[in-house]
């Protein structure tokens, strides 16, 4: 009896790993290392080791009283979701020109070098003024680090602001992306390529003159090559675009948009792809940044599944709350969730109520969600008892704006521009467990998403209660359409 139960307990944890290796990858959510701490890695990459086949994700390392010049931090892990840290692989130096604590260390990318047996780490260095515009080159024997530092230098004696790398897979050369600064004279993307040592540029292959674009990287099938970028609206999210061409030479397409309009990319900046070439399917990820200027160290990271069309010579990114990726196949499933919405399965206290919305669930939206009297209470939430991701669906109608950029305005006379509301968010009305959502401006009608990672009871009887929380300019939270209920994480490494 013993050894039956033993084996059906093996065959089901079998068949459980065979269907699902990885974690699941949440975009927008507060990501955690085997540590228990936030992962701090932005704008970076994903190198892919070789010989192990293991991802090691690097970026620019932010801490709430150090969000510049805190070095480079380096995470690796096998599903793209687990990531262990591995501290700093390139750790600023006190009083060094260009590594210093005083000192942009942005954009960080690592290539491995065939011709050294070495890993190279370039990024964007500069000064804390942005008036050096340099590329910044540093090597290691070890992925993990620790990099030296060897040189900073100007592209063929260009500038060099929002710094890319792309690798072709086709024969391994690696080429540099950059824009050349806000100047007038720059507002350029170039494509320059490596030498084959990857420690030196050899030459401009393309340049995207003038269209004053940021945050590039590249996608190749095997057909095309897209790149793409952002515009420049510093911290705030804009449209990222996508250029289309055969080669790397061009002739480039006209830029188009790679997520529906006005959703700023599902509030996001792009800086880097990754094409993870499975045994069933390539998958394409699209890698950006989801900066929050008011806590740029708590910025979060939008990873979204790439759609290409060849025939259509179009691209988009997929959203997805929660995704199940499998590295092996290179397959990705949305993970199913359970919807509860603000219209049938919620009810308004104080001064928040319920109101007509075209747009929203069956036509009705929450609003009014004020401090925490006002607040709206989703009711017979079905839970498992284990953490389980938790999207709250919202529009926030602040208008963001370019209200502080040169030209701009906001949608609103005097209008002040506000990243995000704050709301909190209450299980089962245990204020001692409060959480706090972010939720960043949508536009009037578009309705986004932020997930968090909320215990629920086991059973159907949980209610989540939102209130607004002060985000520096006044106690609001955003509208609410829904919220939508995931089943907890199957990890096949989960302990039993
Ligand atoms: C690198 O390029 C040099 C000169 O073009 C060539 O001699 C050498 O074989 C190349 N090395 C590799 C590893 O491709
Ligand atoms: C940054 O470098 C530029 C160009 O050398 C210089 O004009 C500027 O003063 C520097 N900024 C700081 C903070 O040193
Ligand atoms: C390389 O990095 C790994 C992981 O951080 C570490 O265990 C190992 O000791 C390092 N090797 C060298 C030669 O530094
Ligand atoms: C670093 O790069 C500069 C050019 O930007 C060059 O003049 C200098 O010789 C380089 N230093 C080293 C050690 O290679
Ligand atoms: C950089 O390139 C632009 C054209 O893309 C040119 O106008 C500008 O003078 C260059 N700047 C430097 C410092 O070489
Ligand atoms: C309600 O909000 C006020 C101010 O916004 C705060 O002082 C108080 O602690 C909150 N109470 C609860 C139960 O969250």
């Amino acid at each position: 009896m013993a050894r039956l139960s033993n084996f059906f307990l093996t065959f089901a944890s079998l068949l459980l790993a065979g269907r699902s290796t990885a974690k699941y990858i949440v975009p927008g959510g507060r990501w955690h290392d085997t540590d228990g701490k936030l992962i701090s890695a932005h704008a970076g990459c994903v190198t892919v080791e070789e010989a192990t086949g293991k991802f090691w994700l690097f970026g620019e390392y932010k801490t709430e009283g150090q969000t510049e010049g805190g070095g480079v931090s380096v995470y690796s892990s096998d599903d793209l979701a687990t990531w262990e840290s591995h501290g700093l692989a390139l750790a600023p130096v006190q009083g060094h020109a260009y590594i210093a604590p005083s000192n942009i260390i942005q954009r960080p990318k690592v290539v491995y070098s065939k011709a050294s047996n070495e890993y190279h780490m370039w990024w964007h260095a500069d000064n804390s003024t942005y008036g050096l515009l340099l590329q910044g080159f540093a090597r290691s024997p070890n992925i993990s680090g620790p990099y030296r530092f060897v040189n900073a230098t100007a592209p063929m004696g260009n500038w060099s602001q929002d710094f890319g790398i792309f690798t072709d897979y086709k024969d391994g050369r690696s080429y540099s992306l950059y824009s050349n600064g806000d100047r007038k004279e720059g507002r350029d993307v170039y494509i320059a390529s490596y030498n084959n040592d990857t420690t030196g540029l050899e030459k401009v292959i393309h340049r995207f003159d003038k269209y004053d674009l940021e945050a590039p990287g590249i996608i190749q099938t095997e057909k095309s090559y897209y790149a793409l970028m952002s515009h420049k609206t510093g911290y705030r999210p804009n449209n990222v675009v996508a250029f289309r061409a055969d080669s790397l030479a061009g002739p480039w397409s006209q830029p188009f948009t790679v997520a529906p309009l006005n959703t700023r990319t599902f509030s996001s900046q792009s800086g880097f792809n990754l094409r993870i070439k499975g045994s069933k399917k390539t998958t394409w990820l699209y890698l950006g940044d989801q900066w929050d200027s008011n806590s740029l160290w708590e910025s979060r990271y939008i990873w979204l599944p790439v759609d290409i069309d060849e025939q259509k010579k179009s691209l988009s990114l997929v959203w997805n709350d929660v995704y199940d990726l499998n590295i092996k196949t290179g397959e990705w499933a949305a993970v199913e969730g359970k919807s509860y919405y603000a219209a049938t399965n919620a009810k308004t206290s104080g001064g928040a109520f319920k109101q007509e919305a075209s747009f929203a669930s069956h036509g009705v939206i929450a609003t009014g969600i004020y401090g925490n009297d006002s607040t709206v209470t989703f009711e017979g939430i079905e839970g498992t008892g284990q953490p389980q991701w938790v999207s709250f669906y919202y529009q926030n109608t602040d208008d963001m704006g370019y209200g502080d950029q040169p030209g701009g305005s906001p949608d609103r006379i005097g209008g002040t521009w506000q990243l995000r509301r704050i709301a909190s968010v209450v299980v089962n009305g245990d204020t001692s467990e409060l959480e706090t959502l972010f939720q960043r401006d949508t536009n009037k009608g578009v309705i986004l998403s932020t997930p968090l990672l909320l215990t629920l009871e086991k059973g159907r009887k949980n209610t989540i209660t939102v209130g607004g929380l002060f985000n520096g300019f006044d106690y609001k939270g955003a509208d609410l359409d829904r919220i939508v209920v995931y089943p907890p994480e199957k990890s096949s490494r989960r302990a039993r």
